[in-house]
């Protein structure tokens, strides 16, 4: 038991993953950190294949696979030779395997005769009919044509429909999305709408995504509400691509995001979240979860429920840990303070522990926390700023068996860095 103990601690990531935490560092099932950027999912069957660019491979594209989108595992690098590929994504317009992405502000596409593996370059294009050069890639396949349309934001601030042609040659125009500085498009369709998320043009910033609609792919597109609250800016994210579980029960539509680091490395990760969509109102509204899941077979969502709390009340504060607030439930702490959360109860494998907080500017400074004597405190927040956006941060940490463990939170970062704890919360795994 103990040896499995440290051996749990090393990896860090032993055992299935039971939920999609936003923002939350993701593991495959390998145990090593989850590194497909910018990507996007096609399904074949009953598996999910996601291909992103790998930042920790100079942005070669790399795709894991998954039958239930939690557990994925590593298939890797689709195409060694080839970097620098943003945002790259799959099709399959006739026959062969395509994937297409930006490279150099061009668009470049590969080829391979199977989904996995073998992929070669075909081309490297500005697109028709302006030859404007290209940045972010996007993809969607129109079930009604059967037909894969390639997304991408060009020039002249105009976001840009084509449509792939059965030889994989990017097509002419389906429509464009102009008027704006727009991104990072995605699109889906639901009753009746195509929906177009795009997002702004603020480098590795989040921003408030936005949504635009029109009832046939030749547009015109029309709208631009905020998926998310304004202050949220998309809970931290940027738009990458939308994916339809169409399930026995019902249908969900999920977001996936990329919650940049400051250069969209490999401190990188993931926002995915189900959406509400309404095509009468044309609206689209991220409906945030600290940690959800969809049944990839009947298309429900489910959260999980909350087993245990532990209140900052009760937690032994250090230093110069200061103000409690009046209700006497969470304190503010800044730079050297600490607070000591005591009897944890730990299973002694891989488990989810929600930090209950809020700071007051989340890229100021830096939330972690120490397990009981261990050297090196995990860094909560500075890798993705959840703090600040999502009051509830879901960590995975691997905790002594038994109510033994000490969890002490701290702060480091500019000193006007504030953070407002409320306490730690553990959940079923189910
Ligand atoms: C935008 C793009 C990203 C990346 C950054 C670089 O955010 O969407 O993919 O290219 O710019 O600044």
């Amino acid at each position: 038991m103990r040896f499995l103990t440290i051996l749990c601690g090393v990896t860090g990531a032993l055992g299935a993953t039971s939920w999609i935490a936003p923002g939350a560092v993701w593991y495959d099932t390998d145990g090593q950190k989850i590194d497909a950027h910018g990507g996007g999912i096609v399904q074949r069957g009953d598996t999910f294949y996601w291909v992103g660019q790998s930042a920790s491979s100079n942005e070669s594209p790399m795709m894991y696979s998954s039958t239930d989108l939690l557990n994925w595992k590593n298939l890797g690098k689709q195409a060694s030779s080839v970097t620098g590929l943003w945002r790259p994504k799959i099709a399959k317009p006739n026959g062969s395997f395509w994937l297409y992405g930006q490279q150099d502000r061009y668009v470049l596409s590969l080829k391979s005769a199977q989904m996995v593996g073998g992929y070669s370059t075909v081309k490297k294009v500005h697109l028709p009919p302006s030859d404007y050069s290209y940045s972010d890639t996007g993809m969607y396949y129109d079930e009604a044509s059967t037909t894969w349309y390639l997304l991408t934001s060009a020039d002249h601030n105009t976001v840009q429909i084509n449509k792939i042609n059965s030889d994989g040659t990017v097509g002419a125009r389906a429509s464009t999305l102009t008027g704006g500085a727009y991104e990072a498009p995605g699109l889906f369709y639901a009753g009746g709408v195509y929906f177009l998320i795009v997002s702004g043009k603020t480098g590795w910033r989040s921003n408030p995504n936005k949504v635009f609609t029109a009832t046939s792919l030749s547009g015109p597109w029309t709208g631009g509400s905020n998926i998310a609250p304004e202050s949220e800016k998309t809970y931290n994210s940027q738009n990458t691509y939308e994916l339809t579980i169409k399930g026995s029960q019902q249908t969900t539509y999920l977001y996936m995001g990329d919650a940049w680091d400051s250069k969209g490395s490999t401190g990188s990760n993931y926002v995915w979240l189900p959406m509400a969509v309404s095509p009468s109102a044309k609206t689209v509204t991220l409906q945030y979860h600290a940690m959800w899941k969809v049944d990839v077979n009947t298309g429900v969502v489910s959260y999980p429920t909350a087993k245990k709390r532990y209140a900052t009340r009760d937690a032994q504060v250090s230093r110069r840990a200061s103000s409690r607030n009046s209700a006497g439930s969470s304190h503010k702490i800044k730079r050297g303070d600490e607070i000591a959360f005591h009897n944890v109860t730990g299973t002694g494998s891989r488990q989810w522990v929600s930090l209950l907080y809020t700071a007051n500017e989340p890229e100021a400074g830096q939330a972690y926390i120490v397990v009981n004597d261990e050297v090196r405190p995990v860094n909560i927040s500075d890798l993705n700023s959840r703090a600040g956006y999502h009051g509830v941060v879901p960590v995975q940490l691997v905790l002594k068996p038994g109510d033994v463990n000490t969890l002490r939170f701290g702060v480091s970062g500019a000193s006007g860095f504030e953070v407002s704890v409320d306490g730690i919360e553990f959940y079923e795994e189910d």
